[in-house]
């Protein structure tokens, strides 16, 4: 797998100060509130975990797969719910937990999503953002970090479903893409 990469753009190590940095925010503004994370399968999966464990404080998770993305690289506009959540989010404090947020499009579907099931609040913590793509207006609440306008893969993030394993986040030598 290793081999497929052109560059590591996060290492382990830089992944980790991520999600410690992003727990310390969260801790802060709901300390106490017992939100409900939800995390949008599969890509935020490991950071979720991962962050989690940074967290020392009362939380609910939940799962919920999402798909706007077919198997290439560019999104397909619509958004497909194929898990919906086991948990109520009737006067919850809903924390969506993604690993990118790209045209925003899986975002716009969720909020309204949350809010017509009458979620208390919905704010949204993502790993990676990337608004040099965004399509759609969307407030990312928490955000590890900026990402340029390169198709990454690892730590959850995939390229027609693999790479996800990666314990860094890179981009994938341009040859993989006309395989
Ligand atoms: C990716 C990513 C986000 C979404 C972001 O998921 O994990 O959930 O796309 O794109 P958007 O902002 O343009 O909506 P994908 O649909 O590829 O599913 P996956 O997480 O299972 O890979
Ligand atoms: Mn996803
Ligand atoms: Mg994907």
């Amino acid at each position: 797998m290793d081999n497929d990469i052109l560059k590591v753009l996060y290492s382990k190590e830089q992944l980790h100060e991520f999600n410690v940095k992003l727990a310390a925010e969260l801790k802060r503004d709901y300390a106490g509130k017992y939100p409900l994370m939800v995390c949008i399968l599969k890509g935020a999966v490991l950071f979720m975990t991962d962050l989690v464990r940074e967290l020392d404080e009362y939380v609910e998770l939940d799962f919920m797969d999402v798909s706007s993305y077919g198997g290439g690289t560019e999104s397909s506009g619509d958004v497909k719910i194929l898990k919906d959540l086991d948990t109520s989010v009737k006067g919850r404090d809903v924390i969506i937990v993604e690993d990118i947020v790209d045209t925003g499009a899986t975002l716009v579907a969720l909020m309204k999503l949350f809010e017509t099931r009458q979620a208390n609040s919905v704010k949204v913590c993502s790993l990676l953002d990337k608004p040099s793509r965004r399509e759609e207006e969307v407030q990312v609440d928490y955000v590890g970090v900026t990402v340029p306008n390169e198709f990454v893969v690892g730590y959850g993030l995939d390229y027609a479903e693999k790479y996800r394993n990666l314990p860094y986040i890179g981009v994938l030598k341009p040859e993989i893409y006309s395989k």
